[in-house]
């Protein structure tokens, strides 16, 4: 199975945990792609959806599904979404898309996060895929030498040759060569960084189930 299949599978088998008449929380990336258009095929179903970067925002509403703003939602059951790495206990790195602050923030309303993944983004060790940070601009110098000072290499992410802005109008920083051995420590610790909007690690509130797509089927971690 090529990598786009195995996407699609997980994004399939998502379907299962979407709660009729709910509203969803959606994530951003391929493998959100591909659950989207899952999704639209069940829109009667359900009262809409919250989504996590303008781009799932797009692409929801092309299918005809509604987009609340997160502002009119209490309440969501879960929230559905890719990663770039997964542990086998549920931390993650995320934040390739740079959509990784609404990811966060839609996530922290819903009971449970799903992820959904390919195979290849299963890890023991967190940090071989750069670690996105979502910094205020202003800040970018010294949140890059408080960074590196954690261990790291902090490199600015560019499109075009110019710094890319996030939905939200912030740069991103993609710290290289991270071994983390306790995610949750880290993510607290720059977190605690002033400047930082957003740390695209998602360890102290991870993934609940990760739906892996593997040559073998769909496996279900829980956690
Ligand atoms: C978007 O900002 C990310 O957090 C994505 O969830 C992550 O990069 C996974 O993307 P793919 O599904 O495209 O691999």
């Amino acid at each position: 199975m090529t990598q786009d299949e195995l996407k699609q599978a997980v994004a399939q088998a998502a379907i299962q945990y979407v709660v009729e008449d709910s509203i969803v929380g959606v994530g951003t990336g391929s493998t959100a792609n591909f659950f989207i258009d899952e999704l639209a095929k069940i829109k009667h179903k359900i009262k809409g959806a919250v989504a996590s970067s303008e781009a799932t925002a797009a692409r929801l509403r092309g299918h005809g599904i509604s987009v609340f703003d997160l502002n009119e939602v209490s309440a969501m059951p879960v929230y559905i979404d890719g990663a770039d790495e997964i542990t086998p206990q549920g931390a993650m790195i995320k934040g390739g898309g740079a959509a990784l602050t609404r990811e966060k923030i839609v996530a922290s309303v819903a009971d449970k996060f799903i992820c959904i993944a390919d195979g290849s983004k299963l890890v023991d060790l967190l940090g071989k895929f750069p670690l996105p940070i979502e910094v205020i601009p202003m800040a970018q110098a010294v949140v890059m030498r408080k960074l590196n000072a954690l261990g790291g290499a902090a490199h600015l992410r560019l499109k075009d040759g110019q710094p890319l802005l996030t939905d939200n109008g912030n740069i991103i920083i993609d710290v290289h060569g991270l071994q983390i051995t306790d995610p949750v420590a880290l993510e607290a610790a720059m977190n605690n960084i002033v400047g930082v909007v957003t740390v695209g690690l998602f360890a102290k509130q991870g993934a609940n189930v990760c739906l892996l797509g593997t040559a073998g089927g769909v496996k279900t971690l829980t956690f």
